[in-house]
């Protein structure tokens, strides 16, 4: 290649010279001036002299061959223009144009260095200069104009090749090339700035212009003429804010500077043998394209902007734009604002953007900051940066100037460093799936309270004030309550003479179930994406667990090598994030020995997802309804989880301050841990799910046929005697080993009119499961058996509450009272469908008999 342009050259200035020599000369000039050139040639091929021009025709190649400068005519032009293109790319791409919105139209171009040492663009023979460079003082021999190997053509003097009075590099034209120094000199002001070309076939000034601006803190824009369009951000350490692409970075080598210098960015490539180029193309986009010699074409590696919310100002002045939000209008307002025209809102449109909300006013005790996670923060032309604060001063000196809207870490590397502050219209933020940055936004009291739930920051001394008061006065609210609860209660049971005979120790006994620990400080987890998909193995159906009406449970396991179960909710949940995280946070603090764990969630678009952990002993179901793992449970150990079911519910249903109804408790409910403790899973899914815990009536049934109290199933009555219901039938299946609703006889329709039945002819102890063989205590199996119907009975004022039960339990002696006739629910319903669906149990929420949701007409 090489060799070839050699010849080339020589075979040009062969013809020329031929044209001005005198013949006779000829052989013997000839001869030496071949000699200059061979030597000439092999030496500089990639560089222009005083003595040496361009003219059309000739072709710089750099000492590489990477690149290539001479004259070009684009696509579908005969217009001629001087530039620097791939030389080893077959596609001609361009790179570099000198005469841009001056094209010669004929080929008698030439590039000569002048005596003041500019290049200079001229017709041959005419004086009018098409394009020149523009340097003083540059005089005198040895200057040279060379092509290098990175397509930056530069100006070079005597034997100082460090420093070029010139170089194509601070001009580009639409490529950012790798080595490229794109920004700005802060001490002369000189911008670097690239511009898109007129159209594919005129490298002329085009509309759009890539640039850095240094006011606030240095940011990326792409314009269109004077608007911007696409803002890149500004720099977090690792890469624009608004390219969280670039974290990931095995093909770059990415040099950010800013000093009292300049701020400048240079990207370079970690193999010299890929061409990758920067592009402002001529449709406003910033493209990243690599060449695949094995295609022979440029690929798209990266290009802004992508969607709606990259748009700049897309939403307005404290506006949020959240591509992944569910529903149809990808804008919000940022916490603690709302629409300033909530009718042009409505119709879709944002520009407006949003005020600060009605009666809100900072600068008042008890304020605080809502984090955005994985935001790309707003404008920060009018922000202030401190770099020599860390991110606690940061958020004081923010909190101490009423001024001050809004906070974040300049740079996220480590711990984060250095201090963003926003005082005046917080433009074009938007949220990120992936990477992005925290955001810290000063809302007042009420509206932090909203935000509780979500992580927040708080300084320490107004921690008393939003947290603590409030804590102390509903604390004692409650406690009185409790107080007088409690009075009632025993006053009410002395009053019926139920006769249980406990109410002198039932404080005593409250107490020894009740639970200490209930979590304040939860350490809830927010999962990404990303991190289930690649846990689940992309919910890969050998990973599926089961299936309720709920959803789908998946096992998952974390980098980390931890185990989890996902519980994968069915899309029919209305609820919007907000309500979603609510809950969620919410029921993650129910912890008890006797409730499956639930580690954290996980919300993406219609996504929505509870982390559990895993418990690699599935579901009670699996035990007692199989003949061969049934044996592993003997009497004791069904005894066992007898109990820890009823602490489990009795914590749901007592201790905890949330009050839950479980609604749907049954076998494959109860999960067993490595030592067949019974865990309670799927507990506040009602919430979760949108219902109101606190309504007496529901329209929606969520349970599970064979386990729905009467009223609850009929007239949708639900409390927790209904839960007290389902538990008296579970115990009716440990202690039988049959399914309530799979249990046919002659005289009986279900589990329950068995053993009622049997019951009234004190033949109980029959029911009892045959793999227990003798070895149980029969007077526990009738304990148990007595609870159970107990519980079952049909008026729900009948069945004694969880803490009766526990109590019961662990008193034996105590005198029960005689049952009533159980309820008989399934005579009057046709249950004949729900059993169908049995499917493979375990894992969370596994189920046999599926959950069912009705919609009551009522
Ligand atoms: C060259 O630079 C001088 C001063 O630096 C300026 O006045 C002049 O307009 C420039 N000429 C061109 C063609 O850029
Ligand atoms: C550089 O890239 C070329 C072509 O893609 C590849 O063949 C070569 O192995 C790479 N070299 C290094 C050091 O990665
Ligand atoms: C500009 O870049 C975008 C994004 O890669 C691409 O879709 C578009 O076709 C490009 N336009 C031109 C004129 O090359």
């Amino acid at each position: 290649m090489q060799l070839l342009n050699h010849q080339n050259r020589q075979k040009t200035y062969l013809i020329r010279y031929k044209k001005t020599s005198d013949m006779y000369q000829e052989k013997s000039i000839l001869l030496s001036l071949l000699m200059i050139l061979i030597f000439r040639a092999c030496t500089s091929t990639d560089s222009i002299t005083p003595t040496r021009p361009l003219e059309d025709g000739d072709v710089l190649v750099s000492s590489g061959e990477s690149f290539a400068l001479g004259f070009f005519s684009p696509r579908n032009s005969s217009n001629r223009y001087v530039g620097i293109w791939y030389n080893k790319v077959s596609e001609q791409t361009v790179v570099w144009v000198a005469n841009r919105d001056r094209p010669i139209t004929n080929s008698t171009g030439i590039l000569s260095l002048d005596e003041s040492g500019n290049l200079v663009l001229r017709e041959s023979g005419q004086p009018f200069v098409f394009w020149s460079t523009n340097v003083t003082g540059v005089v005198g021999d040895g200057v040279s104009a060379q092509l290098l190997d990175s397509g930056n053509l530069v100006l070079s003097q005597g034997q100082n090749k460090e420093v070029y009075p010139w170089q194509s590099f601070d001009y580009p034209s639409n490529t950012i090339l790798p080595g490229l120094k794109f920004g700005i000199n802060k001490k002369t002001g000189f911008n670097r700035v690239a511009t898109s070309w007129k159209a594919s076939g005129n490298p002329g000034i085009g509309e759009y212009s890539f640039k850095m601006e240094i006011a606030g803190s240095p940011q990326m824009f792409l314009y269109k003429d004077t608007t911007p369009i696409w803002r890149a951000g500004s720099w977090t350490g690792h890469g624009w804010s608004g390219v969280p692409e670039m974290t990931q970075n095995y093909l770059f080598n990415v040099t950010y500077t800013d000093n009292n210098d300049e701020v400048s960015l240079v990207y370079l490539i970690r193999n010299s043998s890929i061409f990758s180029r920067l592009v402002v193309n001529e449709s406003g986009e910033a493209q990243r394209l690599t060449w695949h010699e094995a295609d022979r074409r440029w690929i798209g590696f990266w290009s802004a902007p992508k969607d709606l919310c990259d748009g700049y100002n897309h939403c307005g002045p404290f506006g949020l734009c959240d591509p992944y939000k569910s529903g149809t209008f990808e804008c919000d307002c940022l916490p603690g604002y709302e629409p300033r025209s909530p009718q042009d809102w409505y119709l879709r449109d944002a520009s407006g953007g949003c005020k600060r909300k009605v009666g809100t006013d900072v600068c008042k005790e008890g304020e605080g900051f809502v984090e955005l996670a994985r935001v790309k923060v707003p404008d920060t032309s009018t922000a202030r940066v401190n770099m020599s604060l860390g991110t606690e001063a940061c958020e004081g000196l923010c909190l101490r100037d009423c001024r001050c809207m809004a906070y974040a870490v300049a740079d996220i590397r480590g711990g984060g460093r250095g201090c963003v502050t926003w005082y005046r219209d917080m433009i074009d933020t938007r949220t990120y799936s992936d990477g992005g940055q925290s955001f810290f936004i000063r809302v007042d009291a009420e509206e932090l309270a909203k935000y509780s739930t979500k992580k927040q920051k708080r300084s320490p001394k107004r921690l008393f004030v939003t947290i603590g008061m409030p804590v102390i006065l509903a604390g004692f609210i409650i406690s009185v309550c409790i107080c007088c609860y409690i009075r009632k209660k025993k006053a009410n049971r002395r009053k019926r003479e139920i006769g249980f005979g406990f109410s002198g120790s039932l404080k005593s006994m409250e107490g020894s179930f009740m639970d200490k620990d209930i979590g304040e400080n939860v350490d809830l987890h927010v999962f990404d994406l990303s991190t289930i998909v690649a846990a689940t193995n992309h919910f890969s159906p050998s990973n599926k667990l089961g299936e309720g009406g709920f959803g789908s449970v998946y096992k998952g396991k974390l980098l980390n090598g931890q185990e989890i179960a996902v519980k994968r909710l069915s899309q029919s949940s209305g609820q919007g994030m907000h309500e979603f995280t609510n809950e969620v946070t919410l029921i993650a603090k129910l912890q008890h020995r006797n409730l499956v764990r639930l580690l954290g969630y996980c919300f993406h678009k219609n996504e929505k997802m509870l982390i559990y952990e895993y418990l690699p002993n599935k579901g009670l179901d699996s035990f007692i309804f199989d003949q061969e793992k049934g044996s592993l449970l003997d009497w004791k150990k069904r005894f066992l989880i007898i109990r820890g079911i009823v602490r489990g519910l009795l914590y749901l249903h007592q201790d905890s301050r949330l009050r839950i109804i479980h609604r749907d408790l049954k076998a494959s409910n109860v999960l067993l841990d490595a030592d067949l403790n019974p865990k309670i899973s799927d507990f506040g899914m009602a919430k979760i799910f949108g219902g109101d815990q606190d309504q007496a009536i529901t329209r929606r049934v969520v349970g599970t046929y064979g386990y729905m109290s009467p009223e609850y199933a009929m007239e949708g009555l639900f409390s927790v005697k209904s839960d007290v219901y389902s538990f008296g039938i579970l115990v009716l299946e440990i202690i039988s080993g049959r399914k309530n609703n799979s249990y046919y006889l002659e005289n009986s329709v279900n589990l329950i009119g068995h053993v009622w039945d049997l019951w009234k002819q004190d033949k109980a102890l029959t029911v009892v499961d045959s793999s227990l063989g003798d070895a149980y205590d029969a007077r526990e199996v009738l304990l148990c058996i007595h609870v159970g119907i107990l519980c079952v009975q049909e008026s729900a004022t009948d069945r004694p509450t969880m803490t009766d039960v526990a109590f019961m339990l662990s008193n034996r002696e105590t005198k029960l009272p005689t049952p009533n006739q159980p309820a008989y629910i399934f005579r009057q319903l046709n249950y004949g469908t729900d059993s169908t669906t049995a499917s493979a149990s375990g894992g969370v929420g596994s189920v046999y008999d599926t959950t069912i949701t009705v919609v009551h007409a009522r």
